[in-house]
């Protein structure tokens, strides 16, 4: 009888397609997926530490899991990834029922620790070397995170059409807040013939949408023997791939945002209008504390020069409010910014204090959490306001989308939980409130038949809301 395992996910892009290259790697070891937790003879989390909420909720949900142990004594509970990496064997400490700690760089050795615990019956555990232990040399801490993406399932995959593409590991950056340096290791890109390799077969299989990944994703680069292969020029090879027909990428650092990388996004017929670009403040003396390379000045520059290359391109970026000394007068900057920037849509995330970053060895987490929410709030208010006014130039126009999937509302309204005068469009006729994106990367929701899902549509725009258009099939 194959072992049957869950896996949960929590976090970003990365991290889902680190599920689901841990569940292909599992099926091909003779593991079956089970979907309910209760099925599984593996419970698997892929953790985030980017924000605490993030692993207070895992440390919890491991809590909880106790019990599920002391029933099955040949049951495994797994921590995976970013927390994996971060807590390493205080996981063991505050959770001693766990089986298996595996960091983001050595989830290609899941099957072969499974196998170790049930063999053995001892908890195994697989990290990297710390990027600040000076006992390992630069290379040998690099080859530590070092993961060459694995073999790809097909059935593994979130969306038979849609596909994510790591293209570099890793980042440099260290701004100040952030612990993804110390948990993801060094940045590292892929060789462009293996990531063509990798797209190439996501074609042959019906695959028409990739996202292509990275931390800091245009700072791509790749030297071999035939020169530099820079993210414009990966993009070029990529736009020529038979089949491929939307590409975008995330996240990109705003320093070295090249006029050829957004000629590349104008040009390329397959490149999506669309740039995700994280500001995260709008005061320099800010960004100077968070570390990041740039001034607002520089932003806005960048932000016009985008504007001005690529017609019809949407922005988006994230922001943190309440870091460490934001008074209000520099929160008011960041409303500034996110007015004179007319994004799309902004993430916006209240700071939260990460032990192992600079800032937490240097600066005081001084704001209270009251004033955090208070400003996360009014940010948010402005960004809706700029949002619907965008969303509103689209109603009246025709714009071609990919067929995603049923809503997940399956109602004509698009702020969650708001089911008021709910009925399920489907419960009257054959057709299903369909959800879709344009290439600006709008979500559109429309009545249609199942059938559609996976093709391109045009649709007419009717009315729009914030974070929904809502649209005709022509
Ligand atoms: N606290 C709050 N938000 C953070 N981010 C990164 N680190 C932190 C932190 N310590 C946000 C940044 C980043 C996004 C992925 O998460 O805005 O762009
Ligand atoms: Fe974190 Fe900064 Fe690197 Fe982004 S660029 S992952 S915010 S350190």
């Amino acid at each position: 009888m194959p072992q049957k395992f869950y896996i949960e996910t929590v976090g970003c892009q990365m991290n889902v397609l680190d599920s689901e290259l841990a569940i292909s790697e599992l099926i091909l070891h003779g593991y079956e997926q089970v979907r309910r937790r209760q099925d599984a003879d593996i419970i698997l989390f892929n953790t985030c530490s980017v924000r605490e909420h993030a692993e207070e909720k895992i440390y919890s949900a491991l809590g909880r899991l106790k019990h599920w142990k002391e029933r099955r004594p040949n049951g495994i509970l797994g921590v995976m990834g970013c927390m994996a990496q971060k807590d390493q064997k205080k996981i063991f400490r505050r959770a001693p029922h766990v089986d298996l700690v595996l960091g983001p760089g050595q989830l290609d050795r899941l099957p072969e620790l499974l196998a170790g615990i049930s063999a053995h019956h001892t908890a195994q555990i697989a990290v990297s070397l710390n990027r600040f232990g000076h006992e390992a040399s630069a290379m040998e801490i690099r080859d530590s995170f070092r993961r060459y993406d694995p073999r790809r399932l097909p059935e593994a995959r979130p969306s038979r059409f849609q596909a994510m593409v790591r293209i570099m590991f890793g980042c440099n950056k260290f701004c100040t807040y952030c612990i993804v340096p110390n948990v993801r290791g060094p940045e590292q890109s892929r060789p462009p013939q293996e990531i063509i390799q990798e797209i190439r077969k996501l074609a042959d299989q019906g695959c028409v949408d990739v996202t292509l990944l990275g931390q800091t994703v245009n700072s791509y680069r790749y030297m071999d023997d035939s020169g530099e292969t820079s993210l414009a020029q990966l993009l070029e090879q990529i736009d020529a791939i038979e089949g491929i027909r939307r590409i975008r990428f995330v996240s990109n650092y705003p320093t070295g945002m090249t006029n050829r990388l957004l000629e590349a996004v104008r040009d390329l017929p397959h490149v999506m209008p669309y740039l995700h670009v994280p500001a995260q403040h709008g005061a320099d003396t800010m960004l100077k504390r968070m570390k990041r390379m740039y001034s607002v000045s520089e932003y806005r520059d960048l932000v016009d020069r985008i504007y001005d290359i690529i017609p019809g391109v949407a922005i988006t970026s994230d922001f943190i409010v309440g870091f460490s000394g934001e008074t209000e007068e520099e929160f008011q900057k960041t409303v500034e910014l996110v007015r004179y920037c007319r994004f799309k849509n902004s993430f916006i995330f209240k700071y939260s204090v990460r032990e192992g970053t600079r800032a937490s060895q240097l600066y005081e987490d001084d704001i209270p959490e009251q004033v955090k929410k208070q400003r996360n709030n009014a940010l948010l208010a402005v960004q809706n306001e700029i949002s619907a006014a965008q969303n509103q130039t689209f109603v009246g126009k025709t714009v071609e989308i990919l067929v995603e999937g049923r809503s997940k509302n399956d109602y004509r309204s698009d702020k969650p939980g708001d089911c008021s005068g709910f009925i399920p469009v489907s419960s009257l006729t054959n057709t299903f409130q369909l959800t879709g994106r344009t290439p600006d990367d709008r979500i559109v929701v429309f009545d249609g038949p199942e059938s559609l899902i996976g093709t391109f549509q045009q649709l007419d725009i009717e009315a729009a809301a914030p974070f929904t258009l809502f649209g005709k099939l022509v």
